[in-house]
């Protein structure tokens, strides 16, 4: 049976940026509105390597993606998995197996709009509209129990997510929820904010952004590389464990940007 449209998404709501679409104009896309351009712009201005930030965080997902299929894994639960763009999760995945499945969730409703007109005719991917604070929401979901067996290896994704969780709402409790659901041998990708290496000039920047997110209701969390280590519990991290991100298995020389020191990530293989 083909996927039905999400019901219940919230209107969209225009007048105020959003961090998805402000992170969509970053990369370049098309699915932003005037006051996420007006915002993402003002960004880019003092911290001009915030284009860079998004880019290196999906070239990094690119990799953990070759790297778990050449372990296996067919199936694949991206938890905010953003607004899509170019080399989407599943166009790669199922790319290397047309049988690979791919089920992703975000909160953010031209998110989860865009996502389904893109999937609507492939009955191997889909969007669920929720919110990942909420982890039955999910973990019940009839779309995530249609695509997802957790008998077999599931590629577990949380890139550049945790950011905007707070620590209020238990990052590692809510890892550590969708972690038990996958079975041993599952995979388990993290990669988030942390400023532990940055300079202090973009320290400074880092905090005016902040700062900015936080005027349109946006808040976001950089972490301690401890911190987003612990989150890898009940997993042994694969080689070289946790790392700037384009020191995690790189392909190409590292970007000579100021965004290279502003996220770890990591793989952990979910231990039985
Ligand atoms: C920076 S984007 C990352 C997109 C993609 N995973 C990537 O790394 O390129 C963060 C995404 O997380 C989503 N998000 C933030 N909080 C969420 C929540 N509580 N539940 C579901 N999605 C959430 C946002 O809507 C946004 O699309």
């Amino acid at each position: 049976m083909r996927p039905q449209p999400p019901t219940d998404v919230p209107k969209i709501d225009m007048s105020k940026p959003n961090a998805a679409r402000m992170y969509d104009f970053h990369l370049g896309g098309a699915h932003n509105f005037e006051p996420d351009r007006v915002l993402a712009s003002q960004v880019e201005q003092f911290a001009p390597w915030v284009k860079d930030v998004a880019r290196i965080n999906r070239a990094w997902l690119h990799r953990v993606l070759d790297f778990m299929l050449a372990q296996g894994v067919r199936q694949f639960l991206d938890l905010g998995s953003g607004i899509p763009t170019v080399g989407n999760v599943h166009e790669i995945v199922q790319r290397a197996d047309p049988s690979a499945r791919v089920v992703y969730v975000d909160n953010e409703p031209v998110a989860v709009h865009h996502s389904f007109e893109l999937l609507k005719d492939n009955d191997d991917a889909t969007i669920v509209w929720a919110d990942v604070r909420d982890p039955r929401a999910v973990l019940d979901h009839a779309e995530v129990a249609r695509l997802i067996d957790f008998s077999q290896p599931v590629g577990l994704l949380i890139v550049g997510l945790l950011l905007f969780i707070d620590d209020e709402a238990d990052p590692a409790g809510l890892v550590k929820t969708y972690r038990a659901a996958c079975p041993a041998g599952s995979y388990l990708a993290i990669s988030t904010m942390s400023q532990d290496e940055a300079d202090a000039e973009t320290k400074a920047e880092l905090a005016n952004l902040l700062r900015l997110y936080e005027s349109a209701d946006e808040r976001i969390t950089a972490r301690d590389r401890a911190t987003i280590e612990s989150w890898f519990a009940g997993t042994e991290l694969v080689e070289p464990g946790l790392t700037l991100l384009d020191e995690w298995r790189p392909d190409r020389a590292s970007t000579p940007s100021a965004a290279r020191l502003l996220g770890y990530g990591g793989v952990g293989r979910v231990l039985g």
